[in-house]
């Protein structure tokens, strides 16, 4: 890995490991990380909770690969990773940043799932032999990187011939969120800073990460504007101006500037 990547990760690296994702959506300071009360109290904010095509993508997958192993990447608070788990997938779940990977053990001790493996690793380098894992899931982490095109590589490596990359959530551009990113300087859902690599894409840009693979899945995933609980510049164009406009657009018009796209592909 180049010095200026290297750099980069650390920056990524320390970035989440004190901003985990879920942290933010704490309202009532009584409810202390890594109890029973936390998970219960940010679990409707997050991925598979929030976003049913998440879930839906879980439970069709989890068919095709019971009984088999996935590599999470980027695991966050183990969300994704628990509900393959209770849908009897064997996984490995990684994340860049200690705090992550000693949360989520936490979550799956509390839930009383046996993951194979929870670890940190980094996407960019993975600590897996070539051809290892049945299928590679992330979710809303690969486009955070440093560098896309090098995390879909090491995906495939330790994919086994006919393995699955799921990656969900790749930031689409033109899109209300590339907008937004462009307008102000707070993270519509972080009070402080933005992360520090949140990289757009066209549609054909993503897809042309995938050459190597079989393409079995690439959808927009399009959805009105939500509330948030922030406050700041960011926020208030969010809340005032962009979400009231955004949500009175025709669907067909509103999802041209859907901001999620999600492929899923084969590796060949
Ligand atoms: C937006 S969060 C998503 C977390 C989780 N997938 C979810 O949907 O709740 C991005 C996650 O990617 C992780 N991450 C960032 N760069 C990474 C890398 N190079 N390797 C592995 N994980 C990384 C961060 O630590 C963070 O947990």
């Amino acid at each position: 890995m180049d010095e200026k990547l290297a750099l980069t990760v650390g920056e990524v690296h320390d970035y989440w490991n004190t901003h985990t994702l879920g942290l933010q959506y704490v309202t009532d300071r009584s409810v202390k990380p890594g109890t029973p009360q936390f998970f219960a109290h940010i679990r409707p904010w997050m991925n598979p909770y929030k976003f049913p095509w998440i879930m839906e993508r879980i439970d069709r997958e989890a068919k095709l690969l019971k009984g088999k192993h996935v590599l999470e990447l980027g695991c966050g608070m183990g969300y994704d990773s628990l509900e393959f788990l209770k849908r009897g997938v064997r996984v490995t779940a990684t994340d860049l940043t200690p705090n992550a990977v000693a949360i989520t053990r936490r979550h799956f001790e509390l839930e009383k799932v046996q993951a194979e493996d929870i670890r940190t690793a980094n996407a960019l380098d993975l600590p897996f032999p070539d051809s290892t894992f049945d299928a590679v899931w992330a979710n809303g982490v690969l486009h955070a990187t440093g560098d896309t095109p090098r995390a879909i590589r090491e995906a495939r490596r330790v994919l086994k011939p006919g393995g699955r990359a799921i990656i969900s959530h790749f930031y689409r551009k033109p899109s209300w969120m590339y907008l937004l990113h462009h307008l102000g300087r707070e993270n519509i859902e972080y009070k402080e800073e933005d992360p520090p690599v949140n990289e757009f894409y066209t549609e054909k840009e993503i897809l042309d990460f995938f050459q190597d693979f079989e393409i079995a899945e690439a959808v927009q995933e399009h959805h009105r504007l939500l509330p948030v609980r922030r406050s700041g510049l960011k926020a208030h164009l969010y809340t005032y101006v962009l979400r009231p406009v955004y949500n009175l657009l025709p669907e067909s018009f509103a999802k041209k500037f859907a901001y999620k796209f999600s492929v899923t592909a084969i590796k060949i």
